[in-house]
Protein backbone atom coordinates (compact mmCIF):
# COMPACT_ATOMS: atom_id res chain seq x y z
CA UNK A 1 0.00 0.00 0.00
CA UNK A 2 1.77 3.22 -1.16
CA UNK A 3 2.18 6.48 1.35
CA UNK A 4 -0.59 8.47 1.01
CA UNK A 5 1.12 11.37 2.61
CA UNK A 6 0.94 14.06 0.39
CA UNK A 7 1.95 17.97 1.11
CA UNK A 8 -0.40 20.76 1.21
CA UNK A 9 -1.54 20.69 -2.42
CA UNK A 10 -2.35 24.33 -3.69
CA UNK A 11 -1.52 23.96 -7.05
CA UNK A 12 -2.37 26.68 -9.35
CA UNK A 13 -4.02 29.56 -9.28
CA UNK A 14 -6.84 30.73 -6.83
CA UNK A 15 -17.47 36.22 -0.73
CA UNK A 16 -18.69 38.19 1.27
CA UNK A 17 -19.24 37.99 5.11
CA UNK A 18 -21.67 36.20 5.98
CA UNK A 19 -24.77 36.31 8.65
CA UNK A 20 -22.70 34.17 10.64
CA UNK A 21 -25.05 32.73 13.76
CA UNK A 22 -28.22 32.34 11.83
CA UNK A 23 -29.75 29.31 12.24
CA UNK A 24 -29.68 26.85 9.55
CA UNK A 25 -33.43 26.55 9.06
CA UNK A 26 -34.77 23.40 7.86
CA UNK A 27 -34.75 19.64 7.75
CA UNK A 28 -32.32 17.72 4.68
CA UNK A 29 -33.48 16.40 1.29
CA UNK A 30 -35.10 20.28 0.46
CA UNK A 31 -34.03 19.95 -3.03
CA UNK A 32 -37.33 21.29 -4.41
CA UNK A 33 -37.71 24.09 -1.49
CA UNK A 34 -36.70 27.83 -2.16
CA UNK A 35 -32.94 28.06 -1.66
CA UNK A 36 -32.11 29.47 1.99
CA UNK A 37 -30.26 32.63 1.22
CA UNK A 38 -28.65 33.12 4.76
CA UNK A 39 -27.27 29.93 4.19
CA UNK A 40 -25.92 29.99 0.45
CA UNK A 41 -24.44 33.23 2.01
CA UNK A 42 -22.64 31.22 4.67
CA UNK A 43 -21.70 28.32 2.20
CA UNK A 44 -20.26 31.17 0.08
CA UNK A 45 -17.95 32.61 3.10
CA UNK A 46 -17.13 29.03 4.12
CA UNK A 47 -16.08 28.10 0.57
CA UNK A 48 -13.80 31.63 0.40
CA UNK A 49 -11.93 31.05 3.79
CA UNK A 50 -11.48 27.69 2.71
CA UNK A 51 -9.67 28.23 -0.65
CA UNK A 52 -12.15 25.99 -2.69
CA UNK A 53 -10.95 28.14 -5.69
CA UNK A 54 -7.36 27.57 -5.35
CA UNK A 55 -7.86 24.33 -6.26
CA UNK A 56 -11.32 23.98 -7.97
CA UNK A 57 -11.24 27.34 -10.60
CA UNK A 58 -8.69 26.71 -13.11
CA UNK A 59 -6.12 29.73 -13.84
CA UNK A 60 -7.07 31.68 -17.29
CA UNK A 61 -3.81 30.95 -19.15
CA UNK A 62 -3.71 29.00 -22.42
CA UNK A 63 -4.62 25.69 -22.50
CA UNK A 64 -1.47 24.70 -25.25
CA UNK A 65 2.29 26.53 -24.31
CA UNK A 66 2.29 29.26 -25.86
CA UNK A 67 -0.72 29.06 -27.61
CA UNK A 68 -1.86 32.65 -26.03
CA UNK A 69 -0.82 35.93 -24.69
CA UNK A 70 3.04 35.36 -23.93
CA UNK A 71 2.46 38.26 -21.63
CA UNK A 72 -0.32 36.93 -19.77
CA UNK A 73 1.35 33.98 -19.66
CA UNK A 74 4.79 35.26 -18.06
CA UNK A 75 2.93 37.43 -15.32
CA UNK A 76 1.07 34.29 -14.27
CA UNK A 77 4.24 32.61 -13.52
CA UNK A 78 5.79 35.60 -11.65
CA UNK A 79 3.28 37.44 -10.04
CA UNK A 80 3.33 36.59 -6.03
CA UNK A 81 -0.82 37.33 -6.00
CA UNK A 82 -1.26 34.24 -8.51
CA UNK A 83 -4.82 34.40 -7.72
CA UNK A 84 -5.57 37.17 -9.75
CA UNK A 85 -5.14 34.69 -12.39
CA UNK A 86 -7.90 32.15 -11.71
CA UNK A 87 -10.29 32.18 -14.85
CA UNK A 88 -13.39 34.01 -13.90
CA UNK A 89 -15.37 32.36 -16.37
CA UNK A 90 -14.56 28.65 -15.16
CA UNK A 91 -15.09 29.62 -11.44
CA UNK A 92 -15.30 25.85 -9.35
CA UNK A 93 -15.75 24.28 -12.84
CA UNK A 94 -12.44 22.45 -11.94
CA UNK A 95 -10.08 20.39 -14.24
CA UNK A 96 -6.50 21.52 -12.03
CA UNK A 97 -4.28 18.24 -12.36
CA UNK A 98 -2.27 16.98 -9.26
CA UNK A 99 0.15 14.41 -9.52
CA UNK A 100 1.17 12.14 -7.02
CA UNK A 101 4.31 10.80 -5.93
CA UNK A 102 3.39 8.29 -3.82
CA UNK A 103 6.84 6.30 -4.03
CA UNK A 104 9.62 6.60 -6.58
CA UNK A 105 7.81 4.05 -8.53
CA UNK A 106 3.97 4.72 -7.97
CA UNK A 107 2.21 7.94 -8.89
CA UNK A 108 -1.26 8.94 -9.74
CA UNK A 109 -3.12 11.88 -11.14
CA UNK A 110 -6.18 13.25 -9.70
CA UNK A 111 -8.22 15.96 -11.26
CA UNK A 112 -10.20 18.32 -9.39
CA UNK A 113 -14.00 18.05 -10.18
CA UNK A 114 -16.26 20.61 -11.75
CA UNK A 115 -18.40 21.74 -8.70
CA UNK A 116 -21.11 23.63 -11.16
CA UNK A 117 -24.48 22.71 -11.43
CA UNK A 118 -24.06 21.30 -15.00
CA UNK A 119 -25.95 17.81 -14.77
CA UNK A 120 -23.20 15.95 -17.34
CA UNK A 121 -19.93 17.28 -16.38
CA UNK A 122 -21.01 18.90 -13.14
CA UNK A 123 -22.79 18.16 -9.82
CA UNK A 124 -26.07 18.58 -11.54
CA UNK A 125 -27.56 15.76 -10.60
CA UNK A 126 -26.42 15.52 -7.38
CA UNK A 127 -29.09 16.60 -4.45
CA UNK A 128 -27.71 18.64 -1.00
CA UNK A 129 -27.41 15.30 0.79
CA UNK A 130 -25.12 13.87 -1.73
CA UNK A 131 -22.79 16.64 -1.74
CA UNK A 132 -22.97 17.02 2.06
CA UNK A 133 -21.69 12.50 1.79
CA UNK A 134 -18.55 13.13 -0.52
CA UNK A 135 -17.73 16.13 1.58
CA UNK A 136 -17.83 14.42 5.54
CA UNK A 137 -17.06 10.90 4.08
CA UNK A 138 -15.34 11.23 0.81
CA UNK A 139 -17.73 8.79 -0.76
CA UNK A 140 -18.98 9.76 -3.98
CA UNK A 141 -22.77 9.23 -4.87
CA UNK A 142 -21.77 6.26 -7.33
CA UNK A 143 -19.69 4.80 -4.43
CA UNK A 144 -16.26 5.92 -5.68
CA UNK A 145 -14.50 6.85 -2.88
CA UNK A 146 -12.27 10.74 -3.29
CA UNK A 147 -8.57 10.51 -2.84
CA UNK A 148 -8.01 12.97 -0.68
CA UNK A 149 -5.08 15.27 0.62
CA UNK A 150 -5.06 18.35 3.05
CA UNK A 151 -8.00 20.06 3.18
CA UNK A 152 -10.35 17.64 2.09
CA UNK A 153 -8.54 14.94 4.90
CA UNK A 154 -10.24 16.53 7.61
CA UNK A 155 -13.73 17.55 5.98
CA UNK A 156 -15.13 14.74 8.39
CA UNK A 157 -14.88 17.09 11.18
CA UNK A 158 -17.15 19.55 9.33
CA UNK A 159 -20.41 20.71 10.93
CA UNK A 160 -23.42 19.15 9.41
CA UNK A 161 -24.87 22.52 8.85
CA UNK A 162 -21.38 23.91 7.18
CA UNK A 163 -21.53 21.21 4.65
CA UNK A 164 -24.92 21.66 3.91
CA UNK A 165 -24.38 25.39 3.93
CA UNK A 166 -21.07 24.35 1.14
CA UNK A 167 -23.45 22.27 -0.83
CA UNK A 168 -26.09 24.92 -0.81
CA UNK A 169 -23.82 27.23 -2.40
CA UNK A 170 -22.53 25.08 -5.25
CA UNK A 171 -26.06 24.43 -6.56
CA UNK A 172 -26.60 27.95 -6.55
CA UNK A 173 -23.70 29.12 -8.97
CA UNK A 174 -24.17 29.32 -12.47
CA UNK A 175 -23.55 25.39 -14.62
CA UNK A 176 -20.52 25.16 -16.51
CA UNK A 177 -19.54 22.33 -18.51
CA UNK A 178 -16.59 21.41 -17.87
CA UNK A 179 -15.69 17.98 -19.09
CA UNK A 180 -12.94 16.61 -16.59
CA UNK A 181 -10.25 13.87 -16.93
CA UNK A 182 -10.41 10.52 -15.15
CA UNK A 183 -8.07 10.29 -12.05
CA UNK A 184 -5.51 7.59 -12.24
CA UNK A 185 -4.38 5.88 -8.80
CA UNK A 186 -2.65 2.59 -8.29
CA UNK A 187 -5.17 1.76 -5.29
CA UNK A 188 -8.47 2.45 -4.18
CA UNK A 189 -9.22 5.14 -1.15
CA UNK A 190 -10.89 4.41 1.95
CA UNK A 191 -13.76 6.61 3.12
CA UNK A 192 -13.94 8.82 5.99
CA UNK A 193 -16.17 8.61 8.91
CA UNK A 194 -17.68 11.76 9.24
CA UNK A 195 -17.84 12.96 13.33
CA UNK A 196 -18.47 16.51 12.92
CA UNK A 197 -20.96 18.25 15.24
CA UNK A 198 -24.99 19.42 14.13
CA UNK A 199 -23.60 22.71 14.24
CA UNK A 200 -20.07 25.02 14.30
CA UNK A 201 -19.01 26.62 18.04
CA UNK A 202 -19.26 30.67 17.22
CA UNK A 203 -17.77 33.64 18.47
CA UNK A 204 -14.15 35.06 19.10
CA UNK A 205 -13.66 31.58 20.94
CA UNK A 206 -10.84 28.99 21.14
CA UNK A 207 -14.03 26.43 20.23
CA UNK A 208 -14.19 28.32 17.17
CA UNK A 209 -10.57 28.58 16.33
CA UNK A 210 -9.87 24.57 17.09
CA UNK A 211 -12.82 24.11 14.92
CA UNK A 212 -11.87 26.16 11.75
CA UNK A 213 -8.65 24.65 11.67
CA UNK A 214 -9.61 21.08 12.70
CA UNK A 215 -12.47 20.76 10.09
CA UNK A 216 -12.30 23.63 6.94
CA UNK A 217 -8.76 25.44 6.94
CA UNK A 218 -5.58 24.39 6.45
CA UNK A 219 -3.34 26.64 9.20
CA UNK A 220 -1.58 23.65 10.98
CA UNK A 221 -1.29 21.36 7.49
CA UNK A 222 0.93 24.18 6.05
CA UNK A 223 2.71 25.69 9.11
CA UNK A 224 3.86 21.94 10.81
CA UNK A 225 6.36 19.00 9.86
CA UNK A 226 6.90 15.33 11.48
CA UNK A 227 10.05 15.05 13.35
CA UNK A 228 10.42 10.94 14.23
CA UNK A 229 7.30 10.79 13.24
CA UNK A 230 5.63 12.76 15.86
CA UNK A 231 3.64 16.32 14.49
CA UNK A 232 5.66 19.51 15.69
CA UNK A 233 2.53 21.76 15.44
CA UNK A 234 3.20 25.17 14.24
CA UNK A 235 6.59 24.86 14.05
CA UNK A 236 7.09 26.00 10.77
CA UNK A 237 8.56 23.55 8.06
CA UNK A 238 11.20 21.39 8.36
CA UNK A 239 14.03 20.43 5.63
CA UNK A 240 14.11 16.63 6.51
CA UNK A 241 9.84 16.17 5.93
CA UNK A 242 8.57 17.13 2.45
CA UNK A 243 4.99 16.22 3.83
CA UNK A 244 4.39 18.89 5.61
CA UNK A 245 4.79 22.63 5.58
CA UNK A 246 7.75 22.98 2.71
CA UNK A 247 6.58 24.05 -0.76
CA UNK A 248 7.47 23.47 -4.37
CA UNK A 249 7.40 26.30 -6.33
CA UNK A 250 7.88 26.82 -10.11
CA UNK A 251 7.97 27.12 -13.28
CA UNK A 252 6.33 24.14 -14.65
CA UNK A 253 3.12 24.34 -12.99
CA UNK A 254 0.35 20.93 -13.96
CA UNK A 255 -2.11 23.43 -15.00
CA UNK A 256 -2.33 22.62 -18.87
CA UNK A 257 -3.07 19.49 -20.86
CA UNK A 258 0.02 19.15 -22.74
CA UNK A 259 2.38 19.69 -19.50
CA UNK A 260 2.94 18.15 -16.12
CA UNK A 261 4.92 19.72 -13.30
CA UNK A 262 6.61 19.11 -10.19
CA UNK A 263 5.72 22.63 -8.90
CA UNK A 264 2.66 23.49 -6.93
CA UNK A 265 2.82 27.09 -6.85
CA UNK A 266 4.05 29.11 -9.93
CA UNK A 267 7.20 30.86 -9.62
CA UNK A 268 9.81 31.65 -11.87
CA UNK A 269 12.50 29.10 -11.06
CA UNK A 270 12.49 26.54 -8.59
CA UNK A 271 12.15 26.59 -5.53
CA UNK A 272 10.89 25.05 -2.13
CA UNK A 273 9.80 27.26 0.82
CA UNK A 274 8.82 26.58 3.84
CA UNK A 275 5.62 27.57 6.29
CA UNK A 276 6.75 29.96 9.23
CA UNK A 277 7.26 29.35 12.85
CA UNK A 278 3.89 30.42 14.32
CA UNK A 279 4.73 29.29 17.87
CA UNK A 280 7.12 32.37 18.47
CA UNK A 281 3.84 34.03 18.51
CA UNK A 282 2.83 32.25 22.08
CA UNK A 283 3.86 33.09 25.50
CA UNK A 284 7.64 33.14 26.09
CA UNK A 285 8.17 33.26 21.96
CA UNK A 286 10.33 35.79 20.62
CA UNK A 287 7.13 37.51 18.41
CA UNK A 288 4.95 37.27 22.23
CA UNK A 289 4.53 41.04 22.07
CA UNK A 290 3.42 41.44 18.76
CA UNK A 291 0.02 42.63 18.70
CA UNK A 292 -2.82 40.28 17.60
CA UNK A 293 -3.93 42.65 14.95
CA UNK A 294 -0.69 42.53 13.29
CA UNK A 295 -1.33 38.33 13.26
CA UNK A 296 -4.95 39.29 11.88
CA UNK A 297 -2.84 41.55 9.00
CA UNK A 298 -0.51 38.89 8.56
CA UNK A 299 -3.52 36.47 7.50
CA UNK A 300 -6.01 38.69 5.85
CA UNK A 301 -3.72 41.02 4.18
CA UNK A 302 -0.54 38.87 3.48
CA UNK A 303 1.76 40.78 5.45
CA UNK A 304 4.68 39.73 7.72
CA UNK A 305 4.60 40.48 11.25
CA UNK A 306 7.59 41.85 11.02
CA UNK A 307 9.26 45.08 9.02
CA UNK A 308 12.21 44.45 6.57
CA UNK A 309 15.41 45.60 7.23
CA UNK A 310 13.97 49.54 6.25
CA UNK A 311 11.45 49.20 8.58
CA UNK A 312 8.91 48.62 5.72
CA UNK A 313 5.87 46.61 5.66
CA UNK A 314 7.09 43.10 4.22
CA UNK A 315 4.94 40.78 2.06
CA UNK A 316 4.57 37.20 2.60
CA UNK A 317 4.73 34.47 -0.18
CA UNK A 318 1.94 33.62 -2.50
CA UNK A 319 1.75 30.25 -0.87
CA UNK A 320 -0.49 31.29 2.23
CA UNK A 321 -3.67 32.40 0.60
CA UNK A 322 -4.56 35.96 2.08
CA UNK A 323 -6.15 36.71 -1.20
CA UNK A 324 -9.18 33.98 0.32
CA UNK A 325 -8.45 34.64 4.11
CA UNK A 326 -8.95 38.39 3.22
CA UNK A 327 -12.80 38.11 3.73
CA UNK A 328 -12.51 36.19 6.92
CA UNK A 329 -14.59 37.81 9.31
CA UNK A 330 -13.29 39.82 12.38
CA UNK A 331 -14.20 37.24 15.05
CA UNK A 332 -13.30 34.58 12.79
CA UNK A 333 -9.24 36.17 11.80
CA UNK A 334 -9.36 37.60 16.00
CA UNK A 335 -10.51 33.67 17.12
CA UNK A 336 -7.17 32.41 15.49
CA UNK A 337 -4.87 35.09 16.34
CA UNK A 338 -6.09 34.72 19.65
CA UNK A 339 -5.27 30.86 19.46
CA UNK A 340 -1.66 31.75 18.04
CA UNK A 341 -1.06 33.33 20.77
CA UNK A 342 -1.55 30.68 23.57
CA UNK A 343 1.19 28.41 21.76
CA UNK A 344 4.43 27.14 23.55
CA UNK A 345 7.41 28.65 21.58
CA UNK A 346 9.12 25.37 19.81
CA UNK A 347 12.81 25.78 18.47
CA UNK A 348 12.79 25.18 14.85
CA UNK A 349 16.29 25.25 13.06
CA UNK A 350 15.26 25.89 9.62
CA UNK A 351 17.14 29.63 8.95
CA UNK A 352 15.85 29.84 5.45
CA UNK A 353 12.49 30.96 4.34
CA UNK A 354 13.38 30.13 0.74
CA UNK A 355 15.33 27.72 -1.01
CA UNK A 356 16.44 28.74 -4.84
CA UNK A 357 17.18 26.25 -7.21
CA UNK A 358 17.21 28.44 -10.58
CA UNK A 359 16.68 25.69 -13.08
CA UNK A 360 17.49 23.02 -11.39
CA UNK A 361 14.83 20.27 -10.90
CA UNK A 362 16.84 17.91 -10.00
CA UNK A 363 18.11 19.55 -6.73
CA UNK A 364 14.49 21.11 -5.94
CA UNK A 365 13.10 17.48 -6.36
CA UNK A 366 15.91 16.14 -4.12
CA UNK A 367 15.53 18.68 -1.32
CA UNK A 368 11.74 18.15 -1.51
CA UNK A 369 11.87 14.40 -1.17
CA UNK A 370 14.88 13.55 0.07
CA UNK A 371 15.96 11.26 -2.89
CA UNK A 372 16.93 11.83 -6.39
CA UNK A 373 14.04 11.70 -8.78
CA UNK A 374 13.89 7.77 -10.70
CA UNK A 375 12.83 7.26 -14.19
CA UNK A 376 9.46 6.69 -13.62
CA UNK A 377 9.70 10.00 -11.75
CA UNK A 378 10.94 12.21 -14.79
CA UNK A 379 8.04 10.08 -17.02
CA UNK A 380 5.68 10.89 -14.43
CA UNK A 381 6.37 14.69 -14.23
CA UNK A 382 7.24 14.87 -17.77
CA UNK A 383 10.85 15.49 -17.19
CA UNK A 384 13.72 14.48 -19.60
C1 LIG B 1 -6.01 21.29 -2.29
C2 LIG B 1 -6.97 21.22 -3.34
C3 LIG B 1 -8.44 21.22 -2.99
C4 LIG B 1 -9.14 22.11 -2.21
C5 LIG B 1 -8.60 23.31 -1.46
C6 LIG B 1 -10.52 21.71 -2.26
N1 LIG B 1 -10.66 20.60 -3.03
FE1 LIG B 1 -12.40 19.61 -3.44
N2 LIG B 1 -11.35 18.17 -4.45
C7 LIG B 1 -10.01 18.22 -4.74
C8 LIG B 1 -9.66 17.06 -5.53
C9 LIG B 1 -8.26 16.75 -6.07
C10 LIG B 1 -10.83 16.29 -5.69
C11 LIG B 1 -10.98 14.97 -6.46
C12 LIG B 1 -10.31 13.82 -5.76
C13 LIG B 1 -10.48 12.52 -6.53
O1 LIG B 1 -10.97 12.54 -7.67
O2 LIG B 1 -10.14 11.46 -6.00
C14 LIG B 1 -11.89 17.05 -5.00
C15 LIG B 1 -13.23 16.63 -4.93
C16 LIG B 1 -14.27 17.41 -4.44
C17 LIG B 1 -15.66 17.03 -4.48
C18 LIG B 1 -16.24 15.76 -5.08
C19 LIG B 1 -16.95 16.04 -6.38
C20 LIG B 1 -17.06 14.85 -7.29
O3 LIG B 1 -17.66 14.99 -8.36
O4 LIG B 1 -16.51 13.79 -6.98
C21 LIG B 1 -16.36 18.05 -3.88
C22 LIG B 1 -17.88 18.15 -3.69
C23 LIG B 1 -15.40 19.05 -3.47
N3 LIG B 1 -14.14 18.63 -3.83
C24 LIG B 1 -15.73 20.21 -2.84
C25 LIG B 1 -14.79 21.10 -2.31
C26 LIG B 1 -15.14 22.24 -1.50
C27 LIG B 1 -16.56 22.69 -1.17
C28 LIG B 1 -13.97 22.84 -1.13
C29 LIG B 1 -13.75 24.04 -0.23
C30 LIG B 1 -14.48 24.04 1.05
C31 LIG B 1 -12.88 22.07 -1.73
N4 LIG B 1 -13.43 21.03 -2.43
C32 LIG B 1 -11.54 22.36 -1.58
C33 LIG B 1 -9.11 19.20 -4.35
C34 LIG B 1 -9.42 20.27 -3.51
C1 LIG C 1 -1.02 26.59 1.84
C2 LIG C 1 -0.20 26.75 3.01
C3 LIG C 1 -0.60 27.72 4.09
C4 LIG C 1 -1.81 27.80 4.71
C5 LIG C 1 -3.09 27.01 4.42
C6 LIG C 1 -1.66 28.79 5.74
N1 LIG C 1 -0.40 29.31 5.72
FE1 LIG C 1 0.29 30.78 6.93
N2 LIG C 1 2.00 30.87 5.83
C7 LIG C 1 2.38 29.93 4.90
C8 LIG C 1 3.73 30.22 4.48
C9 LIG C 1 4.52 29.42 3.46
C10 LIG C 1 4.13 31.38 5.18
C11 LIG C 1 5.47 32.07 5.08
C12 LIG C 1 5.46 32.98 3.90
C13 LIG C 1 6.74 33.77 3.82
O1 LIG C 1 7.63 33.52 4.63
O2 LIG C 1 6.82 34.64 2.94
C14 LIG C 1 3.00 31.76 6.02
C15 LIG C 1 2.98 32.86 6.88
C16 LIG C 1 2.04 33.05 7.90
C17 LIG C 1 2.07 34.08 8.90
C18 LIG C 1 3.09 35.18 8.98
C19 LIG C 1 4.20 34.73 9.82
C20 LIG C 1 5.19 35.81 10.04
O3 LIG C 1 6.31 35.46 10.44
O4 LIG C 1 4.87 36.98 9.82
C21 LIG C 1 1.00 33.89 9.74
C22 LIG C 1 0.64 34.70 10.98
C23 LIG C 1 0.29 32.75 9.24
N3 LIG C 1 0.94 32.26 8.11
C24 LIG C 1 -0.83 32.23 9.83
C25 LIG C 1 -1.69 31.33 9.19
C26 LIG C 1 -3.01 30.99 9.65
C27 LIG C 1 -3.68 31.48 10.91
C28 LIG C 1 -3.53 30.13 8.73
C29 LIG C 1 -4.93 29.52 8.68
C30 LIG C 1 -6.00 30.48 8.52
C31 LIG C 1 -2.51 29.93 7.72
N4 LIG C 1 -1.41 30.66 8.03
C32 LIG C 1 -2.67 29.11 6.62
C33 LIG C 1 1.62 28.89 4.42
C34 LIG C 1 0.29 28.68 4.73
Amino acid sequence: MPSKRVRYPFQVLALCLSAWGLAWAGPPAEKDKAPDAASIRRGKYLATIGVCEACHTPPAVPAVPGGGDPDRERLFRMDPDWVRYLDPQRQLAGGVPFILRLSGTTHGLVVTPNLTPDVETGLGSWTEDEIVEVLRTARRKDGRVLFTFPPHSFYNHMALEDARSLARYLKSLPPIRNPIQPRTLPFEPQPMVADGPARAPQGRTRERATYLMGALVGCRECHSHHENGTLVEFAGGSPSDPFQGSFRLGPDLPLRQLEKGFAAFPYPGFAVLYGSNLTVLGHGGALERVPTERIVRAIRQGIDVREDEYGRPRPIAHVMMWQFYKDMADVDALALADYLKTLTPVANPVGVRLKLFGTDWEAAFQQTYGEPPTPEDRAAFGMP
